[in-house]
């Protein structure tokens, strides 16, 4: 395919990473908040191929095949990195063929009897800038716990609690269901510690039974996605995870 053949219409290239719906992409074409290599574009029909640069409002569009983004919800009993010395099965072995030779990693840990939500990618900087403890990427669990949880225990989560390894820092916690001895809390940390969740509820005197990570920067755990499912991020999701590591707004 040649360079001239590639190349497509500016609000179709924005609508198709996800920035928003063409007829919106071409509102802000017309508003001067569109860049291609740098300069302000105002018409629409301006084409742009693979070798172009686009921003909106001082910020690079992702192309929606440049890598690819996987959301995986893992099971418990299945090791989150790469690869595993004791030759457990890892989340990249649930992949299927389709993504086989295309050295997906995932983005951070969850522990073998963890659950939840965890992005593959094969996109290095975004894997570097999401677990770099400066970009604080949000990361929300549930966590059932066999115990009659108190206000106070809760305030401490929220507040900080001192671990072997210092303190925490200050996190949202909040009682989501109270029943027959199992209180199910919402915690959400930004930092990302050794079995930092669990350690916390320890701290303040709770066992945890299960530990699930429903969210994770701006990606929430899709209710469809059931242990061991995978898949392809949606544009508006690369865009927004993007959003986050750039630290700034579209
Ligand atoms: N905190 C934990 O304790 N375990 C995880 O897997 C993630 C966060």
């Amino acid at each position: 395919m040649t360079d001239i053949e590639e190349k497509e219409r500016l609000q179709k290239f924005m609508a198709g990473a996800g920035v928003a719906s063409r007829r919106h992409s071409e509102e802000m074409i017309a508003g001067g908040r569109v860049r291609v290599n740098g300069q302000i574009v105002r018409e629409p029909g301006f084409k742009v191929g693979g070798a172009d640069r686009v921003e909106v409002d001082g910020l690079t569009v992702a192309r929606r095949r440049e890598f690819d983004y996987l959301m995986l919800h893992k099971p418990v009993g299945v090791i989150s990195s790469a690869r595993d010395d004791r030759g457990r099965r890892t989340v990249v072995q649930l992949l299927g063929r389709e993504f086989g030779g295309r050295r997906l990693y995932p983005v951070g840990r969850l522990d073998f009897d963890t659950s939840g939500l965890m992005l593959l990618t094969n996109d290095g900087e975004m894997t570097y800038k999401l677990t770099h403890p400066r970009f604080e990427a949000e990361k929300t669990y549930l966590a059932w716990t066999p115990s009659l949880i108190s206000a106070g225990q809760l305030r401490r989560l929220a507040g900080g609690v001192r671990l072997e390894d210092g303190m925490t820092a200050p996190a949202r916690a909040r009682l989501v269901s109270r029943a027959e001895n199992i209180s199910l809390i919402e915690i959400t940390i930004h930092e990302g510690r050794n079995r930092q969740v669990r350690r916390m509820l320890e701290a303040v005197g709770l066992e945890t039974r299960r530990l699930k990570r429903i969210a994770f920067g701006p990606l929430t755990l899709e209710r469809d996605l059931t242990p061991g499912g995978y898949r392809l991020l949606r544009g508006e999701e690369i865009t927004a995870l993007r959003r986050v590591t750039e630290g700034r707004a579209l």
